[in-house]
């Protein structure tokens, strides 16, 4: 069976079985083409509140098939590969976040989307990467705990100067490993290139970039460039995507080494069988802990929006 033939059967099953397939950017090309919708984390939470079809597919890691879970309890959702989880998201847990909580009691803790649905049922509110700056303007309290990405936190101290930080320290394995190094080598390679970074990224990859946001921010600045090439700081399939959208243009990542396996597990047969009602995992969770991660994901869209 070829791909195309594949994606064909894929595209009749989800109408049939009235199943919506949300997909994170950084998923393989031939999932993309088949998602009802596809964008970054912030876009996938805005889209999970207002899904009509009975059932969720998500093709992306297991805290986004959580976020949709909490936003539509009623609705049956499945993450598309069970071993999709996010190093990141995984790093702190409701124990160790507790014990900082007390010892900063007067800050409002600010979590990263990218932590499991346990840990948001004790945290203030949620950000993505897109949203996080805005939102902690607009959050009535000068002092903020911010968890668990000190690269993003940096980058949003830096933003909102007049506030107060605690960082932990956290961060995203695949931003992490690239350095100043990276961004040099990519420069000289492409010395007439835009470098475009996602925030999860080292405050030096940071400072040397021409642009900072998350995959949407990234895709967005790219195609509105009247500039012709770009360096892309973030997981590989966005340069991907980009080369396919604006042809005329040219993409480089900024290392081949930015790669998310937790992203990429996710194939095609994967999809297929869960529309199936084989693989994948059904996401559970008990109705006190939608409850309360729900205050949290709901205080993020109410002030990100
Ligand atoms: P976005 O908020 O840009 O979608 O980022 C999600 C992510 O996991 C980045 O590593
Ligand atoms: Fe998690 Fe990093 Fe992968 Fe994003 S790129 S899903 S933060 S491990």
């Amino acid at each position: 069976m070829t791909v195309r033939e594949m994606q064909e059967k894929i595209l009749r099953l989800k109408k049939e079985k009235d199943v919506c397939i949300l997909a994170h950017s950084y998923q393989a090309r031939e999932i993309v083409e088949i998602a009802d919708f596809t964008g970054d984390s912030y876009a996938l939470s805005v889209k999970a509140a207002g899904v009509k079809q009975k059932s969720v597919l998500m093709c992306g890691v297991r805290f986004m098939a959580q976020t949709v879970k909490i936003l539509s309890p009623e609705k049956r959702v499945i993450l598309s590969s069970p071993v999709a989880g996010c190093p990141m998201a995984e790093q702190m847990d409701v124990e160790l976040i507790s014990s900082v909580k007390e010892m900063y009691p007067d800050y409002t803790v600010v979590a990263y989307i990218n932590t499991t649905a346990e840990l948001k049922t004790i945290c203030d509110v949620c950000v993505t990467s897109s949203s996080a700056v805005d939102i902690v303007k607009k959050i009535d309290n000068d002092k903020i705990l911010f968890i668990p990405d000190c690269n993003l936190g940096d980058f949003v101290r830096k933003q909102v100067p007049e506030k107060e930080f605690k960082l932990l320290q956290g961060g995203c394995p695949v931003h992490a490993k690239i350095g100043r190094e990276h961004v040099r080598q990519a420069k000289e390679l492409h010395p007439n290139a835009l470098v475009l970074v996602h925030p999860e990224c080292q405050p030096e990859v940071v400072e040397m970039a021409d642009y900072v946001g998350s995959t949407s921010g990234i895709m967005k600045y790219a195609e509105n460039s009247p500039e012709k090439e770009f360096i892309i700081g973030t997981e590989i399939s966005i340069a991907e995507h980009l080369q396919y959208d604006c042809p005329d243009k040219k993409f480089y990542p900024l290392s081949k080494g930015l790669v998310c396996q937790n992203m990429k597990a996710t194939t095609l047969v994967d999809v297929y069988n869960c529309l199936m009602g084989k693989g994948g995992e059904v996401i559970e969770m008990d109705e006190q802990t939608i409850k309360l991660a729900a205050k949290c994901i709901d205080k993020m869209i109410e002030l990100g929006g």
